[in-house]
């Protein structure tokens, strides 16, 4: 006989604890592998009155550019107000796409590495199972906006790059030549200097640069970051930040979006995990929702949203689908120069979920101190610890 999910004998919980999380995986293992088929998704039927919650990356609870409401605090009123979930979270995404302060997501994103900002972005409606996505969008402060015209307004799931844009042009949105600050274009020229020291020059080092004998730039372009990350010239949040928000009202209507400017400085046209569907966000309405921030390649690979999803759909807790999920990443990464200097993932990667009831947790690889995820709750809005799956940091 299958023991007792923990986390279903605990339904009044929103969120477990790392103890409780720890009793309950044995079960929730079990519970796994009696689980349907992915073929055969039962069909559950989303409950009434359930506590509304909106959850998203700690950049969703962030007073910024001299606004006085975050995105869930505006994605949590709009949603309770009566409006769609949808509509909802895409305002809320929308304030922080439009900050020039947000150096990972819409206007002020990072650029590739010829310096133009390629924006990605996807969204989910739970009770209309509608979808659609944007990539390498360039010119739009608001790919999520764009993102939910995909899904309103054709039979399609994902437009990119020359296309997206024409569409939204279509659609009349603004169309703008660059989306960089001053603040993103003199890190991409940092980050330039640093890969090819050769060609761009440091005005304050003089033309007799100290940089001049140092390695080819191939050899530096992997470590250009993440020197700049050790010298504190930018944070993760900037090399792999992204926006995801999730909501569910009373009425158990889930949806989702997840918007970002990707990994800073990659190869023009690069795509990663954000406007995926499956990866960096999936919602099923009658499940629940899930999406990410961090690495995109390791999101990619496992499909991990999707894999959250159905594991909720397997019955267990929003805590126990992350884990399980971080675990599959963990596992299925393997090439040495992913892995720190322990055998472990050499990166960051979160999960932000909330189920069909109302019960919701963020899930991290590693602890830090900016490890933190929004939520917003009829008592408020907060910055919650994420849970993390190991001990320690990315670096080893
Ligand atoms: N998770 C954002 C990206 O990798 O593009």
């Amino acid at each position: 006989m299958v023991p007792p999910l923990r986390c279903e004998e605990d339904s009044m919980s929103p969120t477990l604890n790392r103890r409780e999380f720890v009793a309950s995986a044995a079960a929730g293992l079990a519970a796994a592998r009696s689980a349907p088929a992915l073929g055969r998704a039962p069909a559950v039927q989303a409950p009434r009155n359930v506590p509304p919650v909106v959850v998203a990356s700690a950049n969703g609870h962030r007073y910024t550019n001299g606004g006085t409401e975050t995105c869930v605090e505006t994605a949590f009123r709009r949603m309770t107000g009566g409006g769609d979930v949808l509509d909802a979270l895409v305002a809320g995404v929308n304030i922080v796409e439009l900050d020039p302060e947000d150096a990972s997501v819409g206007y002020g994103g990072r650029p590739n590495a010829d310096g133009v900002v390629q924006l990605d972005a996807c969204c989910m409606h739970g009770p209309k199972r509608r979808a659609g996505g944007v990539a390498a969008l360039e010119g739009v402060r608001t790919p999520s906006n764009v993102a939910r015209m995909v899904a309103d307004l054709t039979d399609h799931h994902l437009l990119v790059g020359a296309g997206a844009q024409r569409f939204a042009r279509q659609l009349g949105f603004t169309i703008e030549d660059d989306l960089n600050t001053e603040r993103s274009r003199r890190l991409w020229l940092d980050w330039k200097r640093r890969i090819d020291p050769g060609h761009y020059l440091d005005p304050d080092r003089g033309l007799d640069s100290d940089r001049a004998g140092e390695p080819a730039a191939a050899a530096r372009r992997d470590g250009a970051g993440l020197d700049m990350l050790a010298e504190g010239v930018l944070t993760e949040d900037e090399l792999y930040g992204t926006i995801n928000c999730d909501g569910i009202n009373a009425a158990g209507e889930v949806c989702g979006v997840t918007t970002t400017s990707g990994l800073a400085w990659k190869i023009p046209g690069r795509v990663g995990d954000s406007p995926i569907l499956g990866a960096g966000l999936y919602v099923d309405g009658a499940v629940g929702a899930a999406g990410s921030t961090g690495r995109g390649e390791a999101n990619l690979y496992n499909l991990a949203s999707f894999l959250i999803v159905e594991q909720m759909r397997a019955g267990r807790h929003p805590l126990d689908a992350g884990m399980e999920a971080l675990g599959r990443v963990r596992a299925n990464t393997v090439e040495p120069r992913l892995l720190n200097g322990r055998g472990l993932p050499a990166f960051g990667l979160s999960f932000y979920i909330l189920d069909r009831r109302g019960r919701y947790a963020g899930v991290s690889m590693y602890a830090g101190e900016n490890s933190r995820y929004a939520v917003c709750t009829e008592n408020g809005a907060e910055l919650a610890p994420l849970e993390p799956l190991l001990e320690g940091s990315a670096r080893g």
